[in-house]
């Protein structure tokens, strides 16, 4: 026979095991949104990016294209600056326009999309 105090710890750890399929059976599918999750700003985050690799070419002055040196240039152009610099580089679309500047990181990719599923803060 089963000495009792391992049929009791048997017992308790089953019961712990049911509970915890009971919380998991009940996380939802879709993707949690992470509360704390770091608000991307447009001067903090974006603006030192857009500088370094569209620069000069969509900044005032020597720029001839779409302005882009601005939060509301940059607001209002978002889903086309993500289609842009997300194309492969041999693209004839691609941004930066012919490799001219710096190619924008993965990473970087994702601070301008998390920015448009965050509202666009400046
Ligand atoms: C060397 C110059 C140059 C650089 C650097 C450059 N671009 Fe461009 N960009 C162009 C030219 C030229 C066009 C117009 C031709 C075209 O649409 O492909 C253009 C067009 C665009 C358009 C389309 C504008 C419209 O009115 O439809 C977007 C969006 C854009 N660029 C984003 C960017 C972003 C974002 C960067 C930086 C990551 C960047 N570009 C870097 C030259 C440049």
């Amino acid at each position: 026979m089963m000495p009792t105090l391992l049929k009791h710890a048997l017992i308790v750890v089953s019961i712990g095991l049911l509970l915890l399929q009971c919380k998991s059976a009940k996380t939802p599918v879709t993707e949690a949104v992470n509360p704390d999750e770091p608000v991307v700003s447009y001067e903090k985050d974006l603006k030192p990016i857009m500088v370094r690799s569209c620069t000069p070419c969509h900044f005032p002055d020597k720029g001839r294209k779409e302005m882009l040196d601005t939060y509301a240039a940059t607001k209002q152009h978002i889903k086309a600056i993500i289609a842009r610099v997300e194309l492969a580089p041999d693209d004839v679309k691609y941004m930066p326009f012919k490799s001219k500047r710096e190619a924008l990181t993965q990473e970087e990719i994702e601070l301008f999309k998390t920015w448009l599923r965050q509202g666009m803060a400046e």
